[in-house]
């Protein structure tokens, strides 16, 4: 008789209770002799500290610990074959490899219905529908799976399944610094202890700065990260850059400029001028150094967002956007004005972030304090866009 093989593959970055609830219910429906877990290759470009293989592979290890029978845990292989290839890898390939193993199995691949519903749109899905059985577990946010049937068949698994992401269960540690309770215990206490997924830099920022520029970067983070959910940005990333976007805070102006001297930053366009008139401004620029060195922060979109919380700059990305206002209007930040920008930022990001300028350059008059040329770049960028706009309608 054939051999069932039952595939799951996933972030898995990291695993959560709703990935064992659906691997358990196709355990129960299908019997499988064996089952590969395929964690993602995840692009070290993409992203920040998203954990390793390796990382991942023991996280992966804990919750089937938890969840399954030691008899069925011999049953279940965590496969590096996607994390193999350095690369994105397309579910037909990882197909191809396995049927280049069991070359008479029956093959089942289990899904979320978040993932049935863009099946359609899977590379050769037709190859993929024809050489696996789908198995399909309805999640509560997407029950409706009707577009996915027009495509292919499936076979759906009995019960409902939470609407739990790897991408929200990170953006809640970066945010809070804890970890939330779909991830299962082993998993949680394995993160805790590693200090994965952000909780290092809790750590670091907790003994470095004042418990009130830490209660504003967790206010910051946690604004960012609704604001991406939104905006319909990733809220990891705005986590991320929102927990650390005052890391430069640590130090003294004196300090800041020395960091900044053997950093090479002065060598960027008008930090010469900011370390004379007004050196506190190099804290941006400092934090993004901090994110790159201490961890390991390579995406280029969280650095910049972390370097341009301050000063903002013309023509910044979403997750700049997100940051330069969060930053302004975090819930700890009990003003008028704050609570005017955090309402508009729900609405309209880019009415926002002209109310955020518009308020840091009244302050800067009303103090009579140096102008930034930088924060000027940034206002008359707005106000052309804002006379384009007018233009054209
Ligand atoms: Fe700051
Ligand atoms: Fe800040």
């Amino acid at each position: 008789m054939s051999k069932k093989i039952l595939v799951y593959g996933g972030s898995f970055d990291p695993p959560h209770r709703g990935h064992l609830l659906l691997l358990k219910a196709a355990f129960k429906a299908v019997r499988p002799d064996f089952c590969h877990v395929v964690p993602a290759f995840v692009s070290p470009f993409k992203s920040g500290p998203a954990e390793s293989f390796v990382s991942r592979k023991r996280l992966i290890g804990l919750a089937l610990e938890e969840a399954f029978s030691p008899a069925e845990r011999k049953k279940i292989t965590v496969d590096p074959f996607e994390c193999r290839q350095k690369r994105k890898t397309y579910t037909y390939e990882l197909l191809r490899h396995l049927r280049r193993r069991y070359p008479c199995a029956v093959f089942y691949l289990l899904m979320g219905s978040d993932c049935a519903l863009s099946f359609g749109k899977w590379r050769n899905y037709r190859e993929v529908a024809a050489g696996a059985q789908l198995l399909v577990g309805l999640r509560s946010d997407t029950p409706d799976t009707t577009p996915a049937r027009e495509i292919c068949s499936f076979r759906t698994l009995d019960g409902t399944f939470p609407p739990v992401s790897s991408t929200s269960v990170r953006s809640r540690i970066y945010s809070s610094g804890k970890v939330p309770h779909d991830v299962p215990d082993a998993v949680a206490g394995y993160i805790k202890k590693r200090g994965l997924y952000g909780l290092r830099a809790h750590k670091y920022l907790k003994t470095r700065l004042k418990p009130e520029r830490c209660e504003h970067s967790l206010g910051v983070a946690k604004l960012a990260r609704e604001l991406a959910e939104r905006h319909g940005g990733d809220p990891a990333d705005a986590a991320l850059a929102g927990l650390l976007h005052d890391a430069g805070k640590q130090y003294s102006r004196g300090r800041l400029r020395a960091f900044a001297a053997r950093h090479g930053l002065l060598r960027k366009p008008w930090l010469r001028e900011i370390a004379q008139n007004q050196p506190s401004l190099l804290h941006s620029f400092a934090g993004a150094v901090i994110a790159r060195r201490e961890f390991s922060v390579s995406s280029e979109d969280i650095l910049l967002a972390v370097e341009n919380h301050t000063l903002g700059r013309a023509g910044m990305t979403q997750l700049e956007k997100i940051i330069f206002v969060a930053d302004a209007s975090s819930e700890e930040r009990g003003f008028r004005a704050a609570r005017e920008i955090r309402a508009a930022a729900f609405k309209d990001l880019d009415a926002a972030v002209c109310k955020t300028a518009a308020m840091k350059l009244s302050h800067i008059i009303k103090g009579a304090k140096w102008f930034c040329p930088k924060g000027l770049e940034l206002w008359n960028s707005l106000i052309r866009r804002a006379r384009e706009k007018g233009s054209a309608e």
